[in-house]
């Protein structure tokens, strides 16, 4: 099938299985067209790299209840927010954390960015996170790569060559598939189908919305892709 075909069969799927998430729009809310706050959207992203949603959840909730938007997160004093952090691990990004939100609000007068580009000119906000925010926040149609849409892509189009090499294809196919329409649900909704159905052991794949055409399946392989190159 072409790929606005599975873009959209991998979009109803989210209509009815999308996880709850504290940062997340509900899905009632989502179809009268309000958006996620960027600010929520990109304190989430942070904390999401490296670390599980499951976490993730209760430190989100302090820290939005502690400082509701970015301007009350860059007026925090430097160890109150390291505090907040405690257990989270790889403390450079809550220093990051403070710097872009200090940027945000001495350089755009505590509005972030609209685009993707305007995004990555902030500290600590590289492609990824840059991708998510336009995405999510902003229905940009950036394309997002994370390990779970690696490994989505690469069992779909039965990528076999190993990571890292083949990460530029990886996300060539990734960026081929998302859709002009509703690319912040895409993008969530591939990351979704990756943490839930096409796992990296055992996955789901009678239940997956991609069964039909996913290539590595076809070939009895899913279980074994991405590869990934021997250190
Ligand atoms: N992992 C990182 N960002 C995510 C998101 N927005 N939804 C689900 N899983 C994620």
């Amino acid at each position: 099938s072409d790929a606005s075909a599975l873009a959209a069969d991998l979009l109803d799927w989210y209509d009815r299985n999308a996880r709850s998430m504290p940062w997340r729009v509900p899905p009632g809310d989502r179809k009268a067209g309000i958006r996620p706050d960027p600010y929520r959207v990109w304190l989430s992203e942070v904390m999401l790299q490296q670390t599980t949603v499951a976490a993730v959840r209760d430190y989100f909730r302090r820290f939005t209840d502690r400082w509701p938007t970015v301007a009350d997160l860059a007026a925090a004093e430097d160890a109150a927010v390291m505090g907040e952090w405690a257990g989270l691990g790889y403390y450079a990004r809550a220093r990051n954390l403070l710097a872009c939100a200090r940027a945000v609000v001495r350089d755009h007068g505590g509005v972030f960015p609209a685009t993707r580009e305007g995004l990555l000119t902030l500290p600590g906000i590289g492609p990824y996170t840059a991708s998510a925010i336009a995405a999510i926040a902003h229905d940009e149609a950036a394309t997002v790569v994370d390990g779970n849409v690696e490994r989505v892509m690469s069992r779909l189009w039965l990528v076999t060559d190993p990571l890292p090499a083949s990460k530029p294809e990886l996300t060539r196919l990734a960026a081929i598939l998302t859709p002009a329409t509703r690319p912040g649900d895409y993008a969530q909704a591939v990351m979704d189908l990756g943490a839930t159905i096409c796992t990296p052991r055992n996955p789901a794949c009678g239940i997956c919305p991609w069964r039909d055409p996913c290539r590595a399946r076809a070939e009895g392989v899913q279980a074994t892709l991405p590869r990934k190159a021997e250190k």
